[in-house]
């Protein structure tokens, strides 16, 4: 099992290129099942998580091909998609594989798709996709560990369309309003989404459908109304930059000091993290394609509670605890989108942190140091949070169990090194 050794105490300088976004490659994988045509996607993250999705739907029949070379083009034909299952083995690594749900019952009119199980930061049930989906018509038994749908067939004996209608989940999903949106698009009639997510992923999916011809409106809002069309075609379509990475790096940056510039960031979809790294005592300026930052010193913690987009991302909740635990005076860190979610706490601990877990909220008190340990991975935005933690402690720190980065981070400790980290994986 991979780890990553890093001596910390370097300041970072120079430049580092933003892959395109995880969060939003996931679902664009999926919407190619939408189409017989070839679809083109560009700046696909190097991630074992999109490695996962296109062993996914190439287990379906998708012919996929990846271009390496050719930074990150990924080209899809699911003309020949002959089985619309996603099954246990594989989703059960990745629960976005449910992504595939409403693609399939859109197309063919049936799926078995696993449910997903546990996850360390919560449990993450399904349970919106299943209740918006039916809305529209589709039958969906759970049974097994799987959620076999169907929309019930015509009078011709035809498998069945979904049918549009006013669907208002629980609670705001991001994969649930992706999966209702992709679904929507082939249906009979119109969807609107009442309460849907406002994260870019999916304002960058909805653009890719539109492309493919879809009728989407409001995306980017609470509302989205989409007209459903008879079918869709094919289109090339660039992931947009991973807004998440872009936060990592500039989290980084603050905690120990430095002038790094992010090419490809986009500040304009990071607003509430930015507002709080300026808060804190970066310099930040921002221009078409590119984001700098600057710092110098400790600088002061922040407190902040996370919210839906556009409030302050779930994503970078660790990442952004990491610099308060070296930044001066106290803070305090709410989680309120998922039931637990601080297990990078104790690890940052071990390196000498002052944090106290109270339910929902974490308190901390800067410290002047941190000293280098091992500390173990617990969840994807856990481990990047000790990286973090890792370039500022004295001394060497190894993060043990690093798979759960390269779910998604595209080559990190490289990136990392290139503005002057000194960071190994140690094989
Ligand atoms: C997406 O997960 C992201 N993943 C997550 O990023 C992100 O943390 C999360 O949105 C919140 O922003 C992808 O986009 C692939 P939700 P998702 O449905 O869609 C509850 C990362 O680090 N809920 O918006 O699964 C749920 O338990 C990952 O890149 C239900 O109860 O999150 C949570 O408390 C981690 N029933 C809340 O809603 C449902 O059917 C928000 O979850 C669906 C969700």
């Amino acid at each position: 099992m991979d780890k990553l050794l890093i001596r910390g105490g370097r300041r970072l300088a120079g430049t580092v290129d933003i892959s395109g976004a995880k969060n939003a490659a996931l679902p664009e994988l999926c919407a190619a099942l939408l189409t017989t045509d070839v679809v083109t996607l560009e700046n696909v993250p190097g991630l074992q998580d999109v490695t996962t999705m296109l062993k996914l739907i190439r287990n379906m029949g998708v012919q996929a091909e990846r271009a390496e070379a050719v930074g990150g083009r990924v080209t899809l034909d699911a003309s020949g998609l002959s089985s619309p299952e996603a099954p246990y083995e594989l989703v059960k690594t990745m629960r976005a594989s449910v992504l595939a749900l409403g693609p399939l019952l859109a197309r063919f009119g049936e799926a078995t798709v696993s449910l997903p199980g546990g996850c360390a930061i919560g449990s993450r049930p399904v349970d919106q996709h299943i209740k918006g989906l039916q809305a529209m018509g589709s039958e969906i038994l759970v049974e097994h560990g799987y959620m076999i749908a169907k929309v019930p067939s015509g009078p011709d004996g035809q498998p069945g369309r979904l049918k549009g209608c006013r669907i208002t989940t629980d609670m705001v999903t991001v994969t649930g309003t992706e999966n209702f949106m992709m679904a929507a698009t082939l249906a009979e009639g119109e969807t609107i989404l009442e309460n849907a997510a406002q994260e870019p992923e999916i304002g960058d999916l909805a653009e890719m459908l539109i492309k493919m011809g879809a009728q989407i409106e409001g995306h980017g809002s609470r509302r989205i109304r989409i007209q459903g069309v008879p079918r869709l075609h094919g289109c090339t379509h660039r992931v947009v930059a991973d807004r998440i990475e872009t936060g990592t790096f500039l989290c980084a940056v603050a905690a120990t000091g430095g002038d790094v510039v992010l090419r490809h960031g986009r500040a304009d979809h990071l607003d509430a993290v930015i507002d709080k790294l300026r808060e804190a005592g970066a310099v930040i300026e921002a221009g078409e394609g590119f984001i700098r930052i600057r710092a110098h010193g400790r600088l002061q913690a922040q407190s902040f509670r996370t919210t839906e987009y556009p409030g302050f991302p779930t994503d970078m909740q660790a990442q952004f605890m990491a610099l308060n635990t070296i930044a001066q005076g106290a803070s305090t860190v709410t989680e309120t989108i998922f039931e637990n979610r601080f297990m990078h706490v104790n690890e940052m601990v071990r390196l000498g942190a002052k944090i106290q877990i109270e339910g929902k909220v974490a308190v901390s008190e800067g410290v002047e140091s941190l000293s280098g340990a091992t500390v173990m991975a617990t969840d994807l935005r856990a481990s990047a949070s000790l990286v973090i933690v890792g370039l500022v402690a004295e001394g060497q720190t190894i993060i043990d169990r690093i798979y759960h980065l390269d779910r998604g981070y595209d080559q990190m400790e490289a990136k990392l090194r290139g503005i002057g980290a000194d960071i190994e994986r140690l094989r």
